[in-house]
C-alpha cells in the first residue's frame, strides 16, 4: 500500500499537499544509504550528474527543453516567487496580479513598492481574470495562478501564447501541478513556479522557479553566497559570480 497512514482516513486536502508516499520515502532513504553524494556545489561527480538529469527530467515533465527554459531549485513556490520579485529589474514597470492569487503572489507587492519607493497602489494593481488577458502592451509583469488553492478553480491560459506581448508572464501552478501537467510548449508563460511536495508529497522543502530564456536578462541578483561564487576576496571587497543562470540564483 502507497499511502498506510490513510488505512481508515478519507483525505481531502490533495491541492494542498499529497500524503506522503511510502514508496518514494523508502526509495529516497535506500539511495541516500548507498550512494555518497558530495555537497552539490562541490563538483561532485554523481551529484553533479544526478542534478543535471532532475533538470532535464523536470523541463520535459513541462514539455520543454533547456534550449528555451532554466530551472532555478527553490525551497518552494514561496522561495521561488520571492526570487523573482527580488531579482526582476521593476524600473519603470507596474506588478498587476489576479485578484485570486495565492498570499506569496500579492506579497510581491510589497517589493515592487519598495524597489520603486512607490505606494503600493501607483504600481502594483489586483485585477479579475478578463482584464488579466488584455495587458499585452503594458510594460512590467502580470501574475495569474493556474488553480486557485482556495476554490480548485482553473482558468484559462490560452491567452499566453501571444508572443507579441510586452508584459511578462508569471504563472503560479504550484496547486495545478499537484493533479496535472503545466505544458511550457502550449503556454509560454515567462516564469512558472512549482512545489514539488505538492506532487510527490515528499520531500518537502524544495520547489522552482522556471525562466523562459528570453526573458532572463530581465534578472540581476545583488546577493551572492555559497555556490554562486566563483572567486572572492574581502580586502578589497572581490568576488565574481557564475555564469550560468540557474549557478548565479542559487544561492547556498
Ligand atoms: C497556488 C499556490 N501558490 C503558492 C503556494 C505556496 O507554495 P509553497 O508552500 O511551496 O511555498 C501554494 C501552497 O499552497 C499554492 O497553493
Amino acid at each position: 500500500m502507497d499511502f498506510p497512514q490513510l488505512a481508515n482516513t478519507l483525505y481531502l486536502d490533495n491541492a494542498g499537499s499529497l500524503p506522503v508516499p511510502s514508496p518514494i520515502v523508502l526509495n529516497h532513504t535506500k539511495d541516500l544509504l548507498e550512494n555518497i553524494y558530495g555537497n552539490t556545489h562541490s563538483g561532485s561527480l554523481k551529484t553533479s550528474s544526478a542534478i543535471q538529469q532532475t533538470r532535464t527530467r523536470i523541463l520535459k515533465h513541462f514539455n520543454t527543453d533547456e534550449n528555451y527554459y532554466t530551472i532555478v531549485f527553490t525551497s518552494g513556490a514561496t522561495a521561488a516567487l520571492k526570487l523573482l520579485a527580488e531579482t526582476y529589474n521593476w524600473n519603470s514597470k507596474s506588478y498587476y496580479y489576479q485578484k485570486e492569487s495565492h498570499t506569496s503572489v500579492v506579497g510581491i507587492s510589497n517589493i515592487v513598492s519598495q524597489t520603486k519607493n512607490m505606494p503600493v497602489e501607483k504600481c502594483c494593481f489586483a485585477l479579475e481574470e478578463e482584464r488579466i488577458k488584455d495587458l499585452s502592451t503594458k510594460k512590467g509583469m502580470v501574475a495569474v495562478t493556474a488553480q486557485c488553492n482556495f476554490s480548485g478553480k482553473r482558468f484559462d491560459m490560452g491567452w499566453i501564447a501571444n508572443e507579441q506581448s510586452k508584459v511578462h508572464v508569471l504563472v503560479d501552478a504550484a496547486s495545478f501541478c499537484s493533479t496535472s501537467t503545466f505544458d511550457l510548449q502550449k503556454y509560454p508563460a515567462d516564469f512558472l513556479v512549482v512545489s514539488f511536495y505538492k506532487m510527490f508529497g515528499f520531500p518537502t522543502g524544495i520547489g522552482a522557479l522556471l525562466i523562459k530564456n528570453t526573458a532572463a536578462d530581465m534578472l540581476s541578483k545583488s546577493y551572492f553566497g555559497g555556490g554562486t561564487v566563483q572567486s572572492i576576496g574581502v580586502e578589497p571587497l572581490y568576488y565574481s559570480q557564475k555564469t550560468r543562470l540557474y549557478e548565479k540564483m542559487e544561492d547556498g
